[in-house]
């Protein structure tokens, strides 16, 4: 019997570990497999909830780590995993994404000797101001097992000279999650609640800190919210590092912007399914946008999912808020841009990933 652990521990972690841990499921003989929250995220409608909608288990380890400076989290989570890694002796560790617990708990098992599998491998912005960035370049240069979501992540790690045998091409794993989970929106009640109608409303993400750090940037962005909802409903499920800074810097938005606290993953995926555009700065929403075929506006200089642009529905427009009133305009004004669906993006993507571990 193998002991694997797998690590979560920010909101998009919890919607990549799912499918692998039902995949794990049906392989029960084989493998032992652990769930290890590092608690990056906490509150109930970051953490809890993924955990109830997606049916996870309770995490067999819970690190309770929190916020912090990037040194910090990183620095409490590795001593928190340290010692679990020490008394578990795990065969394999695995994690996914890009966040600060991903890079933590690999140099762990590093450093311990235990084999990573990093999930999503490969993805590049090119843009090493972000603390993303550098999570991924040094996650994938100590990773043995590097799982591919979408061609450029090939061509980057091969350019990077990563051993081609370590890399497998296994499609996006969150993905997965969208298919496993879409029929379920058929009974979220949000739209509703919120008194919008299906295509008459625009959804809005933002977190990144180069959007929402600065109170200059952040009073632009309110007032270009603010000015777009008066022609169409604007609805904005607001991430705790925003609403932070919003009270911060003391900004509120006007009547017409629907502000809720981030929504749970059933009623996220019904607002995005129906939505007539998504204006965000999000990763997975750029992925899960394109498989919907929902128009997307990324709201950043720089995608490291160049798919979701060069084959899917989103447009990268940058910062500059006045072409993203432009790129918004057209798409109000009925001109969307066509898309795809990317390669392997196909809701199997944690079956080929346990079949690779569990023959290995
Ligand atoms: C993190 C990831 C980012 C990812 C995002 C997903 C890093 C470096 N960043 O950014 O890549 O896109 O998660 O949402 O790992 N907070 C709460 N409650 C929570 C969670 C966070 O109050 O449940 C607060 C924290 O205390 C902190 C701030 O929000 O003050 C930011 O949290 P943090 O996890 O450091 O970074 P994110 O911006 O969430
Ligand atoms: N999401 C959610 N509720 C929200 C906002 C996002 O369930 O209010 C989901 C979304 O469907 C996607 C994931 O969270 O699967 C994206 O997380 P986030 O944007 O926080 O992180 P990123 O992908 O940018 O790292």
């Amino acid at each position: 019997m193998k002991k694997i652990i797998s690590v979560v521990g920010a909101r998009p972690n919890f919607i990549k570990i799912a499918p692998l841990y039902r995949e794990f499921q049906k392989h029960k003989d084989q493998v032992q497999h652990l769930i290890c929250h590092t608690g990056q995220h906490f509150d109930k409608k970051m953490s809890d909830i993924f955990f109830k909608e997606l049916k996870l288990p309770i995490p067999d380890f819970y690190l309770g780590i929190g916020g912090g400076s990037h040194t910090e989290q990183t620095a409490k989570i590795m001593l928190s995993f340290e010692k679990i890694v020490i008394k578990e002796k795990p065969d394999l560790i695995i994690v996914v994404g890009d966040v600060n617990s991903t890079l933590a708990c690999s140099l762990v098992a590093k450093k311990l000797s235990i084999p990573i599998a990093h999930v999503e491998s490969g993805l590049r912005s090119f843009d090493r101001e972000m603390p993303e960035e550098i999570n991924r370049i040094l996650t994938d240069v100590i990773a043995d097992y590097l799982f591919v979501s979408e061609k450029s992540g090939l061509e980057n790690l091969q350019n990077e000279g990563i051993a081609k045998e370590k890399i497998f091409f296994v499609g996006n794993i969150m993905i997965d999650s969208l298919v496993h989970f879409l029929s379920q929106t058929e009974e979220s009640n949000i739209l509703k609640e919120l008194r919008i109608e299906k295509s008459d409303y625009i959804l809005v993400t933002f977190h990144r800190p180069r959007n929402v750090d600065t109170k200059v940037y952040l009073a632009k962005l309110v007032k270009f919210l603010n000015n777009i909802a008066e022609k169409k409903k604007v609805v904005f499920p607001i991430h705790p590092r925003t609403k932070k800074n919003m009270k911060k810097f003391g900004f509120s938005f006007n009547d017409n912007v629907i502000s809720i606290e981030p929504a749970g993953y059933i009623d996220f995926l019904t607002l995005l399914k129906n939505a007539l555009l998504v204006i965000t700065d999000s990763g997975g929403i750029q992925e899960e946008t394109t498989y919907l075929g929902v128009q997307c506006i990324t709201v950043r200089d720089n995608t490291e999912r160049p798919s979701t642009v060069e084959i899917g529905t989103n447009q990268l427009i940058g910062t500059d808020l006045n072409k993203v009133e432009i790129a918004a305009n057209e798409i109000l004004s009925g001109k969307f841009k066509e898309g795809n669906i990317p390669e392997l993006w196909d809701g199997k993507t944690a079956g080929r990933i346990v079949d690779i571990i569990c023959n290995e």
